[in-house]
């Protein structure tokens, strides 16, 4: 193979997503137990620069990794084996010195998760510089980025793209795929398409049990089989519910899925508890909120104790007022995050 660039810097600034139907469980590499569906968000973005620098004499992966322009040894650690396998595929990476740095728009410690935007960035760079130095421009851009952010990080392949995505193959989404997500904006209403998500942090920093951990639970867990079945109605729901635009049906919905996520957690053979005595307290708040206003507000929960408040764009002026006054005491010091849907990565450079 002939390598078209001695030197190639890529950069790519891409967010991460918050889940409506959840991914819990996976089997093999990296392929979901079921399918999942995601709002990609605006500002929780990570900016990922690679530089791959051609050297004749090098023939295996070599790299280093600054984060917040500090070489980040542990970060390494985590990345190594992510890169040995893209190898597989960017066969030029051995050839290659790739000197990687990376940054969060959101607070390190903010207990965000950073995972999703990271590997989607990382895999958006991997296939820009794949394209300078083959000269080859790949067919499917955003589908191949999305299949390698997924070996990073599930969750990641679905922030390759803006808006509403989908991963995991179901009869309701066509050309959904168990290895990369694809985008599904055509089939949203126009209730949906300006929601926001205001991110509460009730705790910061990292979070006593891995995703990786929740994952493996699932293994041997007695409800996992109910669950997946439970998960594909839900997808098949929530995509009709997309497309006819009923809020309520849809609050119901991604108030039942964030709940169901971790009553999982709650039941597994070794029971962990992520939520926190402040996220309870937001959850009926919002609930007796809602019922008392009718204002379009619900909560969802990733694998932590943050709340993340959806609500569409026109209901901004009550929420924001609502989490002022009622919300902001819950989080830990009154920290809260104001994202909304996103339009997807952008390519710096
Ligand atoms: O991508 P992972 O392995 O960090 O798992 C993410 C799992 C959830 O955030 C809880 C759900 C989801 O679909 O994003």
């Amino acid at each position: 193979m002939n390598y078209q660039k001695i030197e190639v810097v890529s950069r790519w600034q891409s967010p991460s997503n918050i889940a409506l139907v959840k991914y819990w469980g996976k089997k093999g590499l990296q392929i979901p137990c079921n399918p999942s569906i995601s709002i990609t968000l605006d500002k929780a973005i990570s900016d990922t620069s690679m530089q791959a620098i051609y050297d004749e004499n090098q023939n295996e992966l070599s790299f280093d990794f600054y984060f917040e322009d500090t070489k980040n040894p542990s970060f390494e650690e985590k990345l190594k084996p992510f890169l040995i396998h893209a190898q597989s595929y960017f066969k030029w990476l051995q050839h290659y010195h790739v000197i990687i740095h990376s940054s969060n728009t959101f607070p390190h410690s903010s207990g965000i998760a950073s995972s999703a935007s990271a590997y989607s960035a990382l895999a958006l760079n991997l296939c820009t510089l794949h394209e300078a130095i083959t000269g080859e421009s790949l067919p499917h851009f955003f589908q191949t980025a999305s299949y390698w952010a997924r070996i990073g990080s599930g969750s990641a392949c679905r922030s390759v793209y803006g808006g509403y995505n989908a991963w995991g193959e179901s009869k309701s989404i066509a050309g959904s795929h168990d290895e990369y997500a694809v985008n599904i904006d055509t089939e949203v209403h126009p209730h949906f398409k300006n929601i926001m998500d205001s991110i509460l942090i009730v705790e910061k920093g990292k979070k006593a049990v891995s995703s990786t951990m929740g994952h493996a639970l699932l293994k041997q867990h007695p409800f996992a089989e109910k669950r997946y079945e439970t998960a594909y109605q839900n997808i098949d729901l929530l995509m009709t519910i997309l497309k006819s635009g009923d809020m309520s049906a849809f609050i119901q919905l991604v108030e039942s899925e964030a709940l169901m996520l971790h009553s999982l957690m709650m039941s597994s053979p070794t029971p962990f508890i992520l939520m926190k005595p402040q996220t309870l307290q937001i959850i009926e708040k919002v609930i007796d909120y809602r019922n008392q206003t009718a204002v379009n507000v619900m909560f969802t929960l990733d694998a932590g104790a943050n709340v993340h408040l959806l609500y569409p764009e026109m209901e901004k002026t009550n929420v924001q007022n609502f989490i002022a006054n009622e919300l902001v005491q819950h989080c830990e010091n009154g920290l809260f995050y104001d994202n909304k849907i996103g339009t997807g990565p952008s390519l710096i450079v």
